[in-house]
């Protein structure tokens, strides 16, 4: 059991760095396969449980992985050899649905792929028929036995793909299956998350054609062969944002470093909605948020839509924020099917929400009380913490590991803004 301790009720204080992204970094580490005894340098790239289940995927396909500085620092080296494995491992697939993402590149490089169904998971059923439909548009013979894909094509053919939803997980794929497809892969309809920038970027240091232009329209030109590459992985926003959340529900005083503020717009716009109180400092070396203290936010209505719309990432924290606001909010969920198995945790620390269908109705509380409560998934968790950070009182949140799938030194970061936490005995901070 993984369960973090948080005394609660004081404002935080003082300044947190925003980590790499986990959503930018594992499809980029993915697209490193697209490589043949070449290398990519990927910077900034997180310390987290994702990252290396991910790290592990690629190691047990044949890649060399290897962070600079004996594992500490924040360089990766990928050395991929000339040739590499076709199959995913099954029990990593399961542990993490982006491995899904080694689909299109090992497709594209090695004509096949293997790659177990990843199931569903707390938040919703999660299928990959966009990605499934993309390839076959491209040319893949993909069929569907006991639990596995398994995907051939000598050669994919580029054409235009129009996607049903604009998905992060198909886009991804289909844009690193077109890397060696002959011609022009067009896809419509694309996700327009700031994480797909990055990706196409990557490719287009390894020498690949990629026109984003940020309209759900992406253009891809297959080449025979691609070269070393390097990139850097973008400032976490989700991650920014929560730290910005739990600067506002303590009514704290802190500055989030390392955000692209066009990256939160939607956050701060429904903040600003609320009533909080804060301001974008821009630098040269890199844009910050400052928080400062307000004693209640007003209730609002917002809906989880694809970027640029509210992050359905940064709903569960959201919603805890709302509950100590001072009237009735609306949150509507139309990205996942599930992602309100939390409220009943937040309920249990004194909050008032009521699921109806895709919509959690926050009636605002005076204030939370610490309990002991059980993060449901990554983001849930997130949302517990930041409750009991803002709760009177002592809070458990167990079921920690899904936390750190996502948010780096989560601990020590809380400690350095002033926070009492820590992990119960014999745990340890990854
Ligand atoms: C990515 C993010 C995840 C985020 C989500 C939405 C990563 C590693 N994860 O997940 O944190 O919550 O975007 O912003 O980047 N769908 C289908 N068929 C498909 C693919 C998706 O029906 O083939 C549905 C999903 O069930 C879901 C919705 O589309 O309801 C959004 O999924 P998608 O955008 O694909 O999310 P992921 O790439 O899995």
């Amino acid at each position: 059991m993984n369960t973090m301790r948080i005394s609660g009720g004081s404002p935080l204080k003082g300044k947190v760095r925003t980590q790499g992204a986990k959503n930018a970094a594992l499809p980029v580490m993915a697209s490193c396969l697209l490589l043949k005894g070449q290398k990519m340098i990927l910077d900034n790239v997180p310390h987290l449980q994702d990252v290396e289940t991910m790290m592990e995927l690629l190691r047990s396909l044949g890649v060399a992985v290897a962070r600079e500085g004996n594992k500490e620092g924040s360089k990766v080296v990928f050395d991929v050899p000339e040739t590499v494995s076709w199959e995913a491992s099954d029990a990593l697939v399961r542990k993490m649905r982006a491995s899904s993402l080694v689909l299109g590149p090992l497709l594209a490089r090695c004509g096949q792929a293997v790659l177990p169904l990843p199931g569903g998971c707390s938040i919703g059923s999660r299928p990959i028929d966009l990605h499934l439909k993309g390839l076959t548009q491209m040319g893949a013979k993909i069929e569907i036995r006991n639990g596995f894909v398994y995907a051939q094509a000598q050669r994919l053919r580029g054409r235009r793909i129009y996607l049903d939803f604009p998905s992060v997980g198909a886009t991804e794929n289909l844009m690193m299956a077109a890397v060696f497809a002959m011609g022009e892969t067009i896809i419509e309809n694309t996700a327009r998350e700031p994480e797909i920038e990055n990706l196409a970027a990557a490719l287009r240091s390894m020498g690949v054609q990629v026109d984003t232009e940020g309209t759900g329209c992406i253009r891809v030109k297959g080449v025979e062969d691609v070269h070393d590459c390097s990139e850097r992985v973008i400032p976490d926003r989700i991650e920014a944002c929560t730290y910005i959340l739990a600067g506002i529900m303590t009514s704290g005083e802190i500055t989030v470093e390392d955000v692209i503020p066009e990256h939160i717009d939607a956050l701060l716009a429904k903040l600003e909605e609320a009533g909080a109180s804060f301001s974008v400092k821009r630098h040269k070396s890199g844009n910050a948020v400052v928080v400062h203290p307000v004693k209640k936010l007003k209730p609002i209505s917002l809906k989880t839509m694809p970027f640029p719309g509210f992050p359905t990432d940064l709903q569960p924290q959201m919603v805890a924020a709302l509950t100590l606001s001072n009237g009735v909010s609306f949150v509507e969920e139309s990205v996942f099917q599930a992602r309100f198995l939390y409220a009943a945790e937040l309920n249990r620390m004194g909050a008032n929400i009521d699921i109806k269908g895709d919509t959690a109705v926050i009636r605002g509380v005076g204030r939370l009380d610490g309990a002991s409560v059980k993060a449901t998934d990554l983001r849930a968790g997130a949302a517990l913490i930041l409750a009991g950070l803002a709760a009177k009182g002592e809070t458990r949140v167990e079921n920690m590991e899904h936390v750190l799938r996502g948010y780096e030194k989560v601990e020590s970061k809380l400690r350095a803004l002033g926070a009492d936490v820590a992990f119960e005995p014999n745990e340890r901070e990854r």
